[in-house]
């Protein structure tokens, strides 16, 4: 193993899967350029004591993150504060359009906002997920057109998700990514 190359923890927490997909490309990503990366689900996150970075990412339910999310959060509090910890976000509000709707989905919901500042982390950041129509009651179905929600399915946005990978990787002095695959 080579000292020199960061050492990077990526952990998910998913209901659905979206947020591991993503937390694959992002390890798929920094992987391709020279780093010593290892992905995990939370229920079997690797010993933080191997690694210098951990991105931490968590569906959204409610506004707050997946409870096993913030319990790895709690319970790793110590080395996770002396430690660069990049958080990411899943949910819909990122997909909000209109004002009300790009105000909402700017918004870090309050008990997200504690978890993070609990350990400095270094950045936080929400992408949007999936939000499937079938279940949906008419009801909060109102509720998603009128905060600016216009579209079901898959939503997420790959380039931003790029985008911020390319900030760690820069944060971390990693080589240009050769990479040009846009995820679907
Ligand atoms: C019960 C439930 C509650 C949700 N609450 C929120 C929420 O408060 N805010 C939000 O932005 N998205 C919310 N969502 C949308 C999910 O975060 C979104 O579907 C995401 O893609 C799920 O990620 P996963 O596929 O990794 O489980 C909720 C979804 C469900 C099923």
């Amino acid at each position: 193993m080579n000292q020199e190359e960061p050492r990077i923890a990526i952990v998910y927490a998913t209901e659905q899967g979206s947020t591991r997909d993503i937390a694959e490309f992002i390890s798929d990503e920094l992987a391709g350029r020279d780093a010593i990366v290892e992905l995990a689900d939370i229920d079997h996150a690797p010993d933080l004591s191997r690694f210098d970075t951990l991105v931490l990412g968590s569906a959204v339910h409610d506004m707050d993150f997946l409870p096993a999310a913030t319990e790895y959060v709690h319970a790793h509090r110590d080395e996770l504060s002396s430690r660069n910890v990049w958080l990411f976000s899943v949910g819909l509000a990122p997909a909000l359009r209109g004002p009300i709707g790009r105000a909402a989905g700017r918004f870090v919901p309050k008990k997200i906002a504690t978890l993070r500042d609990s350990i400095a982390a270094r950045d936080y950041h929400a992408f949007a997920g999936r939000y499937e129509r079938a279940g949906i009651s008419p009801h909060t179905r109102i509720l998603y057109r009128l905060m600016g929600g216009g579209h079901y399915g898959d939503l997420r946005d790959w380039a931003a998700i790029r985008a911020w990978t390319d900030t760690i990787a820069q944060s971390l002095r990693l080589p240009k990514s050769h990479s040009t695959t846009i995820h679907p």
